[in-house]
């Protein structure tokens, strides 16, 4: 009813606002109206999650070092990295895989260094792995970002009783052989872990199962996952990939199956033209352009189909869905490793994120958490690293810039805009959501996909009054705009002042192919 309500007053409100500006001469095709005294759900920090596998250099020289290293670190971790990412607000971190994780076998990476057992990373390009960095320093890196660890433990290849002691092992603080083994390791108390995921991909790489079996073998190992001192385990299940509806289906039917996870994962990279030929990251045309912004799209078509079938079962929104991984995939930079996922990072990417982050806002009942894949040197990363340089990537600016929106509350928009056209295929030009955090501030985010004009987008806040506005945007002189070593600051955002507030109405003017985040003060 209070919904109803809303949207009739919306409703007259756009009737009235647009007859007025006709008037005046001042329709504009783009409107976006924000009801500032409407509040949704909170909108998860967790949705700005990052993730670190064990694949080509996101780890090993991207965010690890070793405390040998020349490169300053701190506990072995880069300080150049480190400071950065805390920069963004980082709320948890996924490791170690991907794939990797059900090759994972944590013992391996405990104990004294020269001592771990090195195996061979069959994933990804079959490189060894010495174990160096394993539990301890993960959780250390947690701990020196301020984040929640999100651990991904293995099903493909492991066993209940190898994962059952894993999360003893961390979590624990009874005596037993496990809590010994940690505190012979030099560390007394247990740690706290937020997200723990059954298996990964076990469709695919972490076991070619079907949903049937999968949901058998994650009930058996989800049963002995125990909650030690204190420690409330979220467990993640292993979900569908893109439009495997059925797979949530098989998860979320059963009663007793769904007793046994808090949250579902879902999996969904943008590829254009499928497997064979990615592309390349930063030599592309429109057509390429237009064709990612359209697949980054449909993640919305994708969260409301698997959300659809979670509402059937749980009306009550108990479960979360978590995209744990997102993002862009391309082909791999030439003469690098093609087992390694390296690519670039350009101003098209940052749109994929405003994109996503914004459809994820706008999901916040259902979406808890989600994972940009990944941290640092793979895939669609937000920064990149070459020995002892570093970065920042236009995504990562993206992140710093929507960071404003963890644990704000969701606001109501109303969003009607003009289409950008490609050929014969079309999609709406802007994509947005607004939220009002603990302070009453309400923060504003949009993305022009349009790389050949700036739009105009008329914007009524309804609800509250306010005094002042501030923004910041990110744009570049070309669609693939990259920072590289040699030139850093290629792609960085400034103050935005392209937009004018006027009688409780807010006119921003975006330019072409940007990202703008404003934000408004009573
Ligand atoms: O992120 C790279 C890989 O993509 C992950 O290891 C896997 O889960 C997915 O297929």
């Amino acid at each position: 009813m209070k919904k109803l309500t809303i949207s009739l007053f919306i409703l007259i409100f756009l009737a009235a606002t647009g007859a007025m500006a006709q008037k005046e001469n001042l329709v504009s095709v783009n409107q976006l109206v924000i009801v500032t005294n409407h509040q949704g759900p909170v909108i998860s920090k967790d949705i700005y999650g990052h993730f670190s596998e064990h694949l080509g250099t996101c780890i090993y020289g991207g965010l690890w070092v070793g405390l040998d290293s020349k490169i300053p670190n701190t506990y072995g971790i880069r300080n150049d990295v480190l400071f950065a990412l805390r920069e963004i607000k980082v709320p948890n971190l996924r490791w170690p895989g991907g794939c990797f994780a059900d090759t994972y076998h944590w013992k391996d990476g405990i104990g004294p260094k020269g001592k771990r057992a090195s195996i061979v990373n069959t994933n990804w390009g079959g490189v060894t792995e010495d174990n160096s960095f394993g539990t301890h320093e993960f959780m250390k890196l947690t701990e020196l970002l301020g984040c929640d660890a999100y651990i991904n433990g293995n099903v493909g290849s492991g066993s209940v009783k190898e994962m059952a002691d894993w999360i003893e092992y961390l979590t624990s603080n009874s005596v037993s052989p496990m809590t010994i083994l940690r505190k012979e390791n030099g560390r007394e108390e247990p740690w706290k872990v937020k997200y723990f995921a059954i298996g990964n991909e076990n469709w695919g790489c972490g076991g070619n199962m079907t949903d049937e079996f999968y949901a058998n073998t994650m009930k058996q190992y989800s049963t002995f996952l125990g909650n030690y001192a204190g420690n409330q385990l979220y467990r993640v299940a292993c979900g569908p990939s893109d439009y495997n509806f059925g797979w949530t289906e098989t998860l979320m039917k059963d009663q007793g199956t769904r007793a046994m996870f808090q949250g579902l994962s879902i999996h969904y990279y943008s590829i254009v033209d499928g497997w064979g030929f990615k592309g390349s990251a930063t030599k592309f045309d429109e057509r390429e352009w237009f064709e990612t912004m359209r697949l980054n799209l449909q993640m919305d078509f994708i969260i409301k189909g698997h959300s659809a079938i979670m509402d059937r079962y749980d009306p009550q929104k108990t479960k979360g869905l978590v995209v744990d991984e997102w993002g862009n995939w391309f082909n791999v930079e030439s003469g690098t490793n093609p087992g390694f996922l390296y690519q670039q990072n350009s101003m098209r990417d940052a749109i994929t994120a405003a994109i996503h982050l914004n459809i994820f806002n706008q999901h916040a009942d259902r979406v808890k958490v989600a994972n940009l894949a990944q941290m640092v040197n793979v895939l669609q990363s937000v920064i990149l690293t070459k020995e002892d340089k570093m970065v920042l990537t236009p995504t990562y600016h993206v992140f710093r810039m929507f960071r404003v929106h963890q644990e704000a509350k969701l606001l109501n928009l109303d969003l009607r805009c003009e289409d950008y056209t490609f050929g014969n295929k079309k999609i709406p030009a802007i994509s947005a959501s607004a939220s009002v955090d603990k302070d009453g501030k309400v923060h504003v985010s949009l993305a022009n996909l349009n790389p050949n004009k700036s739009i105009t987008v008329t914007c009524p806040v309804i609800g509250d009054t306010f005094k002042k506005v501030t923004g910041e945007v990110l744009t570049a002189s070309e669609m693939s705009s990259f920072n590289s070593f040699e030139s850093p600051e290629t792609v960085k955002p400034s103050v935005f002042n392209g937009f004018t507030l006027k009688d409780g109405i807010l006119t921003i003017n975006m330019p072409s192919k940007s990202v703008v985040v404003l934000e408004l003060t009573k």
